[in-house]
C-alpha cells in the first residue's frame, strides 16, 4: 500500500514552482524523477520518472522508475521504486538497460495501474527500439514487469493505402541498408520504406507517451521509423498490448518527446525536435480527432532567443492537467544534463489559449494561482 500523504509535515514547504531550480521532496532531497509522466488517482497526483545516478552512467538505469506523489503539485513525498531494475545480467531490465519516459495509466475495468516505458535493453544503444509493460494494484506499485514489444507486428496503419501494404522488394533492402538514418533528420529520409521493413517484427518505439481518452481508450504515441515518423497507437481495453489500430503521423518530420491534451473537444500535442539531449524548438499540433488530420501550429514557446529556440533550454515530457482547474494544464519539460544526469531540471511553465492556440512564456516563480 501507497504509504502516501503525510501526517507529518514536510521539512520544507514549497511554495512556488520554479523552473530549472532544484526542486526538493518533501524530505529534503532533490526530486529525481526525469523524463516523468503523472498520473491523478483519489485526490493525489503520483509523478513518475526516470532516477537518475550521478555522472555519464547515470544516462542508463541504475535504479529504476521512482515515484512521488503529492496534494497540491509543489510538495511531493518520495514513494520509493515504482519499478526496479534487475540485478540479473539475464534479465531485460538489468542494470544498465535504458528505461525512459515511463507513463502510467489506471484502466478502470481491471482495477490495475499500468506502466509503459521507453526501453533499450543493456549494451545495445537506441537499436532496440521497444516498448517496455509493467501493472501494479497500487499507484505506487512495486510495478510487475510483463515484458517488451515493438508495437503492431504484422499489423499495417491505418493511413496507408493497400498498394503500399507490401513487404520490401530485394531492392528496396538493398537501397534502405546503404542508408545511414542518424536517428535526425537526412535530407534522403525514406518515408514509405520503414514501417514496412519493420512490418513483421513490429514498429521502432523510442520517445513515448500515453494518452487516456475522456471514453476510456488509452493510446501509446511513439516516435517511430528512426524517430522520422510519429505512430498513435489504441491500446487494447485492459492497456496491456497494442490493439492493432495505429496510424502514423507527420511522416518525415522528425518529431520526438510526445506529450498530448485534450482541450475544449480538440486534441492538442507538443513535440520537440530530434538532437539527442541538446534542446530545440518545441512545435504545438491539433487535431479534431486523434486519427487526424494533425495541423502543426509552430512553435509554442513566446519570449526571446534561447527561450523560444531551446524550449527554455528544456524538452517536453508532458502536459499535465491541474486537477479540479478545467482547462488548467501545466507544460513539463526536462533540462537535460547527460554530463551528469541526476543534476538534470524539471521546467514547468503554465500552458496559456490564445484564440485556441497553446502559448508558453518563460516564468521563474509562479503559483497554481496563476490559473485563476
Ligand atoms: C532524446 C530523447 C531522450 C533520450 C535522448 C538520448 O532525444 O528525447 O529521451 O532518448 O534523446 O540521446
Amino acid at each position: 500500500m501507497s504509504t502516501v500523504v503525510t501526517s507529518r509535515p514536510p521539512l520544507l514547504f514549497n511554495t512556488h514552482i520554479r523552473p530549472g531550480e532544484i526542486w526538493r521532496d518533501n524530505a529534503s532531497h532533490p526530486i529525481n524523477a526525469h523524463g516523468a509522466g503523472f498520473l491523478h488517482h483519489e485526490g493525489i497526483t503520483y509523478w513518475y520518472g526516470e532516477h537518475k545516478i550521478d555522472g555519464e552512467a547515470g544516462n542508463a538505469a541504475h535504479v529504476g522508475v521512482r515515484v512521488y506523489a503529492s496534494r497540491d503539485l509543489l510538495n511531493w513525498s518520495n514513494e520509493g521504486v515504482a519499478l526496479a531494475v534487475s540485478k540479473d545480467p539475464a534479465h531485460e531490465l538489468t542494470a544498465g538497460c535504458i528505461i525512459e519516459r515511463p507513463k502510467v495509466i489506471f484502466n478502470a475495468c481491471t482495477a490495475r495501474f499500468v506502466m509503459w516505458f521507453h526501453l533499450e535493453p543493456a549494451g545495445a544503444g537506441y537499436e532496440g527500439a521497444r516498448s517496455g509493460v509493467a501493472v501494479a494494484d497500487t499507484p505506487a506499485g512495486p510495478f510487475t514487469y510483463l515484458g517488451s514489444l515493438r508495437p503492431n507486428a504484422g499489423i499495417w496503419p491505418d493511413t496507408v493505402a493497400s498498394e503500399q501494404r507490401l513487404p520490401l522488394s530485394a531492392a528496396e533492402s538493398v537501397r534502405l541498408a546503404s542508408m545511414e538514418l542518424p536517428g535526425g533528420p537526412v535530407p534522403y529520409y525514406p518515408k514509405q520504406l520503414l514501417f514496412r521493413r519493420d512490418f513483421s517484427g513490429g514498429q521502432m518505439a523510442r520517445d513515448m507517451t500515453l494518452f487516456v481518452d475522456e471514453d476510456g481508450a488509452a493510446y501509446h504515441v511513439y516516435s517511430s521509423e528512426e524517430n522520422g515518423t510519429l505512430h498513435i497507437s489504441l491500446l487494447s481495453e485492459d492497456y496491456l498490448r497494442p490493439s492493432g489500430r495505429y496510424a502514423r503521423i507527420f511522416p518525415g518530420c522528425f518529431n520526438e518527446a510526445p506529450a498530448l491534451f485534450k482541450y475544449e473537444g480538440r486534441y492538442f500535442m507538443i513535440t520537440s525536435g530530434c538532437s539527442g539531449w541538446a534542446p530545440n524548438q518545441a512545435r504545438v499540433s491539433v487535431a479534431d480527432s486523434i486519427w487526424g488530420p494533425w495541423e502543426e501550429l509552430g512553435n509554442p514557446c513566446l519570449g526571446d532567443g534561447w527561450q523560444t529556440a531551446t524550449t527554455f533550454d528544456a524538452q517536453s515530457t508532458y502536459v499535465l492537467p491541474v486537477p479540479e482547474k478545467p482547462g488548467a494544464f501545466i507544460f513539463v519539460a526536462d533540462r537535460w544534463r547527460p554530463s551528469n544526469a541526476s543534476d538534470g531540471r524539471y521546467v514547468w511553465l503554465p500552458i496559456r489559449f490564445r484564440h485556441g492556440v497553446p502559448v508558453i512564456e518563460w516564468n521563474a516563480e509562479w503559483d497554481l494561482g496563476i490559473f485563476d
